[in-house]
């Protein structure tokens, strides 16, 4: 089965065309990327410290049908418009009438080029910043419509805890960011025997939560954030300090150095919210209060700037980790589960993987990760996930952006 997945949740703009067959439940599925493109708008949004719902809905806008002509590209789908493809005028204008940069583009796209080999559409539908959302939604109504094909609404948090399933061996040493097309692989990975029961601790830019999994496709919620979200706090805490959007890679990158520059216990240690509490339950917003009058009222004698940076982002990393780790491992001793899975933006940090690594060696659980590159927004994870639940295609009338979609 061919589908072809949209993901415009946040701030990346994500295509992905794969070819899946198999099923995981008989240990037989497996895919193959045909094609896959993502454009990041994150230096676009540095300048406003977050991302910009309206900004990110423009860009969508703007992008998607030259990702989509590079994806088909990719794949050697794109053929020119022959005349089996008899229909070449759709009603797009009440489809598409908030999004008219999109509309001027398809109005271009569809006379020219034929119907791919395509045979159902998934698109992430929340949660996520709605604006966003609904544009790569009502870019998969218009392709369904023009191209008669069914739309699979995929929820993306379950993108990201799938994502980290799979393993593709050959891209494991690749750069971030750098998403090569026809590559395959397997779900679960190989060598895998039992999977469940999981915990996932999926963790980005706007959610923070420990899942419960005993099959595919049921979830269950044990905890999740009261407030601020690990990601969110490592870019709120990083524009303090005079660090660029997205916060969490440049916060990571310092505290790296720091580290290995025994800066530690140069600034007084900052809170570790409910670290205590036998709860799953996060709260991050008194971490970026703490740290906002701690880099107002220091009044020590730095190096420079940028050792000050350096010693604030190293207790910054091991507060947020601490945190995380320490109600992660109690849900997964808690829970009995055998697996622990640890996906979303956050999830590329480097000092979170190796602690979580260090306690699941401890502890005989097997974690898994995606790779960096797969961690962070991608549209092949909502592809697999929109694989796997292929009998549940809606009617297009009937998707909607649903911002504060949860899982289970
Ligand atoms: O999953 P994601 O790409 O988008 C959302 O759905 O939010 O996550 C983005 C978040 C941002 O807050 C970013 O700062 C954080 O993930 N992030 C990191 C790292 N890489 C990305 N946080 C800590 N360390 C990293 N290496
Ligand atoms: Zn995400």
């Amino acid at each position: 089965m061919r589908i072809f997945a949209i993901e415009t949740s946040c701030d990346e703009t994500a295509l992905s065309f794969i070819e899946a067959h198999g099923s995981p439940e008989t240990g037989d599925f497996s895919y193959t990327v045909l094609g896959e493109t993502l454009l990041s708008q994150a230096a676009l949004h540095a300048q406003y410290g977050g991302v910009f719902p309206n900004l990110a809905k423009r860009e969508h806008a703007k992008n998607l049908t030259p990702l989509l002509i590079e994806t088909l590209t990719q794949a050697g789908s794109l053929k020119s418009k022959s005349d089996l493809d008899s229909k070449s005028d759709f009603d797009f204008e009440t489809l598409l009438e908030r999004e008219p940069e999109l509309l001027a583009q398809l109005r271009v796209f569809m006379p020219t080029y034929g119907k791919p080999d395509i045979d159902a559409l998934a698109v992430t539908v929340g949660p996520g910043l709605e604006p966003a959302l609904w544009v790569g939604i009502n870019f998969a109504k218009a392709l369904s419509l023009a191209w008669d094909l069914p739309i699979i609404p995929v929820n993306h948090m379950e993108g990201h805890l799938l994502m980290a399933l799979v393993q593709n061996p050959s891209e494991s040493s690749k750069p971030e960011k750098n998403i090569t097309p026809h590559s395959e692989s397997v779900l679960p990975r190989p060598g895998l025997e039992q999977v469940f029961p999981l915990v996932a601790l999926l963790v980005s830019g706007g959610h923070t939560e420990l899942i419960l999994s005993e099959q595919f496709g049921s979830y269950k919620i044990l905890g999740e954030t009261r407030d601020d979200a690990a990601g969110e706090c490592f870019d709120k805490c990083a524009r303090i300090i005079g660090l660029p959007y997205p916060g969490g890679p440049e916060i990571s990158k310092l505290a790296a150095i720091a580290r290995s520059e025994f800066l530690e216990e140069r600034i007084s240690s900052l809170p570790r919210p409910m670290i205590h509490e036998k709860s799953y339950e996060f709260s991050f917003s008194g971490l970026k209060t703490a740290v906002r009058n701690a880099w107002a009222n220091d009044t020590a004698t730095w190096e420079s700037e940028t050792h000050k940076q350096m010693a604030y982002a190293l207790e910054i990393e091991n507060a947020i980790v601490e945190v995380l780790v320490k109600k992660t491992m109690y849900a997964v001793s808690e829970s009995g589960a055998v697996t622990l899975v640890v996906s979303g933006g956050v999830s590329a940090n480097t000092h979170l993987k190796e602690t979580l690594q260090q306690k699941c060696v401890e502890t005989s659980i097997q974690l898994l990760t995606p790779t960096p590159s797969l961690a962070t927004d991608n549209a092949r994870m909502i592809a697999i996930t929109g694989y796997l639940h292929q009998s549940e295609t809606a009617e297009s009338n009937s998707i909607t952006a649903q911002g504060q979609l949860r899982l289970g």
